[in-house]
């Protein structure tokens, strides 16, 4: 049984088939879904989807696209939503410097009080970084008591190997599958295989051969084929230690 570690099932991307498909999720070989807050209303969404479904868990935070709603305010807030039961993570936040225009020194200053929101918590965090590997390693530095797991990695397979070193885990999503992954590959293949963890960042990154398709967790056991073949281990093996690493992250 896999656990996608990373879904947006609050997406209005499924406000058509949600009931539907969250309901087929158990007999698709889902055992557990991280689904993952992106700011506050999301991360309510995230709460109540937790509470109508045992298998769904939750996370609370605000993704670099909402830096500027980030404030101190806010992080007493969602301390008290983190003591909720089902909320397992601080997530996702980070940095994102893709896009022209980002504002580096509202996301430096989201990113950092979140990290001190998850150690109060006492909560891995899920960490979406895309184009900062520098800032993004320079603050992880800097709060050497929080974990996680770094979602859809993009960076080099070294500075993976420095994340797990300080403890961290590597997530990979449906890109794994995608031609022109090397870089992605490279590292599935060269870090420890207890620290690799999968997921689909539905309803985003849809593997081959649906990619630029709507994605589900129901997807997952592409990522899981792939990085049997990547590893050249049983395809079971690979979900059996993946799903126990999700759930060692999460403590679950
Ligand atoms: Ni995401």
């Amino acid at each position: 049984m896999l656990f996608d570690t990373h879904a947006h099932l609050n997406d209005p991307a499924f406000d058509k088939d949600r009931e539907e498909l969250i309901s087929s999720l158990p007999e698709k070989g889902i055992e557990y879904v991280m689904n993952v807050g992106c700011c506050l209303d999301s991360s309510k969404d995230c709460i109540a989807m937790a509470e109508k479904y045992p298998f769904v868990y939750a996370s609370v935070g605000s993704h670099p696209d909402s830096a500027g709603e980030v404030c101190e305010e806010l992080m007493e807030t969602y301390l008290q939503m983190a003591k909720h039961p089902k909320v397992k993570a601080i997530g996702e936040i980070g940095l994102d410097y893709y896009y022209e225009g980002f504002d580096k020194q509202t996301q430096i200053r989201a990113f950092k009080m979140q990290m001190e929101l998850a150690r109060q918590a006492e909560l891995p965090v899920i960490i979406h970084e895309r184009d900062a590997h520098g800032d993004g390693m320079e603050v992880v530095r800097e709060f050497p008591d929080v974990t996680g797991v770094f979602h859809c990695y993009s960076g080099a397979a070294e500075m993976a190997r420095q994340l797990v070193n300080r403890g961290w885990y590597i997530g990979f999503t449906g890109v794994l599958t995608f031609k022109n992954a090397r870089k992605a590959v490279e590292t599935a293949a060269s870090i420890p295989l207890e620290r690799i963890v999968l997921e689909t960042d539905c309803p985003y990154m849809s593997p081959e051969p649906y990619r630029g398709k709507r994605n589900d967790p129901g997807r997952l056991i592409h990522m899981a084929e792939k990085l049997a073949q990547i590893r050249g281990l049983p395809v079971e093996e690979v979900i059996e230690i993946t799903t126990e690493n999700a759930k060692r992250l999460y403590r679950i």
